[in-house]
């Protein structure tokens, strides 16, 4: 966001007042269906349990309910997700199926709704008329504040509100390590416009933000758009579409771009009865303006960034592993490796940690052969390593090691620092 200056910064509380999520439609809408087995009590989400059944089952199944169903274009699994968008056919096919943690096969309760905020109270009285919420998103706080930072910042339309930060969700099942978790970051931004500019900008941002994944290095091939049909859109919605990533367990949504048309500003200000109107200076109109939303999960997104950048390959007759990752995602941006603890190389390595630490993030190492340094950097995805040696007491130059090539060049220490900003741009 500091790349433009289109976009402020925002760091929004994660408890806010409760008609907040009243009139975002949350208290109301954002649950899951959600059954119990009777036999084991383990608890499920209706509409996921596809990915808890093995392909052969699905099929078993499937054939049992309806042969006929089989046929025809679409996929397996988008052939059980509509089935189970239906309450009753739903219950015929779990009974079918059975209970996937028991394999009792059908004593299931009635689906149930299950709100996914979490909920705490204000005070020290835990009683209902105190209850609040953790946010489950980032971006009512977002649009709450939005006179706030457009007045304080003196922004004119369009422009954004940024913000990276904690969302919380009371899921049934979390799955696949970071890609379904209770407690997540976020990094959404809105960007507020004039009505009649939004399909411009949301086919921008869609744009701009697949460009964004492939410009950090994830495999273009790997990444598609899933465009939501107008009959599936969220209530808010007039446009929308997810940023798939080919996970090893199937294609999963990264990010989600939203036209949110006026939903939220006129929520808000039918709940709070603060207007939410925006001057424009040049029509000299009052309005609501539209939002568009990009909606990442970082924690998710760092899940996807992880598994495209891990490889392995043979050097040397030894497997090497290594995190490919773009520089700019690398979490140790450089290593300095003396060759050994001795002849004058620690306090020149020191001197050179020193100095380049204010600048870059750094990690010295000594222990262990150089060898097994270079391949425990590799294995945490440092792009280069800085090795000092007997030729470095002598020309004041040392080796910079890059991860992917495992080429070696010789620097002279006082240069460092540019040839390192310039690689690592
Ligand atoms: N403000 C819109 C919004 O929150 P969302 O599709 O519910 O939209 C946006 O969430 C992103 O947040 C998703 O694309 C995903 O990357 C991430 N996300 C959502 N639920 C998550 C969870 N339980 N664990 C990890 N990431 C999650």
């Amino acid at each position: 966001m500091t790349y433009r200056e289109d976009i402020e910064g925002l760091d929004a509380s994660i408890l806010m007042h409760p008609r907040v999520w009243e009139a975002s439609g949350h208290v109301e809408n954002f649950t899951d269906p959600m059954i119990d087995c009777k036999q084991c009590k383990a608890r499920f989400r209706l509409d996921t349990l596809v990915e808890l059944v093995s392909e052969k089952n699905k099929e078993k199944a499937l054939k049992e309910l309806d042969a006929t169903l089989l046929d025809g274009d679409g996929s397996l699994d988008d052939k059980f997700t509509a089935i189970l968008e239906d309450q009753d056919k739903s219950l015929a096919l779990l009974a079918l199926l059975g209970c996937p943690q028991c394999g009792n096969k059908g004593t299931f309760t009635q689906p149930r709704k299950f709100n996914l905020m979490f909920k705490t109270f204000l005070g020290p009285v835990d009683d209902s008329a105190n209850i609040i919420y953790l946010r489950p998103e980032t971006a009512q706080g977002i649009f709450v504040n939005f006179l706030n930072v457009a007045n304080s910042s003196r922004q004119k339309l369009p422009f954004g509100i940024a913000q990276i930060g904690k969302a919380f969700r009371n899921e049934i099942n979390t799955k696949n390590f970071l890609f379904r978790t209770r407690e997540f970051e976020q990094m959404e931004m809105q960007y507020f416009c004039k009505p009649g500019t939004d399909t411009q900008f949301y086919e921008e941002w869609k744009e701009k933000r697949i460009e964004w994944f492939k410009s950090l290095g994830m495999t273009a091939s790997k990444l598609r758009f899933h465009d939501h049909p107008k009959e599936k859109l969220a209530h808010y919605a007039k446009n929308a579409t997810d940023i798939e990533y080919e996970f090893p367990f199937g294609w999963g949504e990264i990010e989600g771009i939203h036209n949110r048309t006026d939903f939220d500003l006129s929520r808000h200000q039918e709940y709070s009865g603060k207007s939410q109107l925006y001057f424009d200076d040049e029509s000299k109109e009052k309005y609501i303006p539209y939002i568009i939303e990009t909606s990442a999960g970082a924690s998710r997104s760092f899940m996807a960034f992880l598994i495209d950048a891990y490889y392995e390959e043979e050097v040397n007759g030894e497997l090497r592993s290594v995190l490919r990752f773009h520089p700019k995602l690398a979490p140790i941006k450089t290593a300095i490796l003396p060759l050994v603890n001795k002849d004058g190389m620690p306090e020149i390595a020191r001197k050179i940690e020193s100095d380049l630490r204010p600048f870059l993030r750094i990690f010295y190492d000594d222990k262990g052969a150089i060898g097994r340094r270079y391949r425990r950097m590799d294995e945490a995805g440092t792009p280069f390593c800085i090795t000092v040696d007997t030729q470095t007491t002598e020309d004041q130059t040392v080796t910079v090691r890059e991860r992917d090539s495992m080429q070696q060049e010789r620097i002279v220490i006082s240069n460092l620092l540019t040839y390192l900003s310039e690689k690592l741009r």
